[in-house]
């Protein structure tokens, strides 16, 4: 499998990726002033958003132009749940920046036809020139998005279940429960995702260390959506070193 020209970039520290990965978006939004951002939550986002608040704040990176889509939403949250990811993005970005909620989307968890929503959510993106920059965190099942495998590289916005271990991953915002976490949810698919303009990966810590070897090493294909993003022509990891720990030398080599 040739690798077209991903750009793969280690840290030493955690600290150092998450600035890495902000200043990447933010050098987007100061010299376009109004591109279209692909947005992911999870915990790996929450330190980046927090990074991007304070160079709003300290330095007057400016937001007012910016127009974002969110990866993913759960089924049955609506958006005032503080497990939401509408509560997620207003309370870690959206409200500390100035994004007014006509610039912001994520699909509507509560939609009463979710086939109608995911195919709507389709239309705003694509109406809205499509996306520049898709910010991507990876799960445990591989998965981008909440992508789960199997998950065909042409597949769009639509209802999904989630996997037992994802919902093992993200119990924590729900009282350590995974049977509390909602068992679907809306996502971009992966076809929605590769035609972003440009992808940015960002994986921290030794959990997502094997994940991230069999995404970037191993075979391409819907068992990992994540290897997904070795297909696509302007794509950005980074990782710190302890993410990157399960990487082999010869990749680390290619990339130094
Ligand atoms: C969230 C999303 C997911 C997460 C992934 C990693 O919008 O799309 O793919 O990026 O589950 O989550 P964390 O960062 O919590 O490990």
């Amino acid at each position: 499998m040739h690798m077209p020209s991903m750009h793969l970039i280690v840290t030493d520290t955690r600290e150092e990726a998450v600035n890495r990965a902000a200043g990447f978006i933010a050098g987007l939004v100061a010299q376009r002033g109004d591109p279209v951002l692909g947005l992911a939550t999870g915990r790996t986002m929450e330190d980046v958003y927090r990074a991007l608040v304070a160079r709003h704040e300290q330095e007057g990176l400016d937001f007012s132009g910016v127009t974002s889509f969110n990866l993913d939403e759960y089924v049955g949250l609506g958006p005032e749940d503080v497990r939401s990811y509408h509560h997620y993005m207003r309370s870690l970005l959206f409200d500390r920046v100035g994004m007014p909620s006509s610039h912001t989307h994520l699909p509507d968890g509560t939609a009463h036809d979710p086939d109608a929503e995911c195919a709507a959510y389709e239309k705003a993106i694509r109406e809205a020139g499509g996306i520049d920059l898709q910010l991507l965190g990876i799960g445990d099942t591989g998965h981008i998005g909440f992508n789960e495998p199997p998950s065909p590289f042409d597949s769009r916005t639509r209802c999904v279940r989630l996997d037992r271990q994802t919902r093992e991953q993200n119990a924590a915002m729900f009282g350590n429960d995974p049977d509390a976490v909602p068992d679907r949810a809306l996502t971009m698919g992966v076809g929605t995702i590769l035609e972003a303009d440009s992808l940015l990966m960002l994986a921290l810590g030794s959990a997502k260390a094997e994940i991230v070897a069999r995404a970037l090493e191993g075979p391409v294909g819907p068992e990992i959506s994540a290897s997904a993003i070795r297909l696509h022509p302007r794509c950005t990891v980074i990782l710190d070193a302890r993410s990157a720990s399960a990487l082999s030398p010869q990749l680390r080599a290619a990339h130094a």
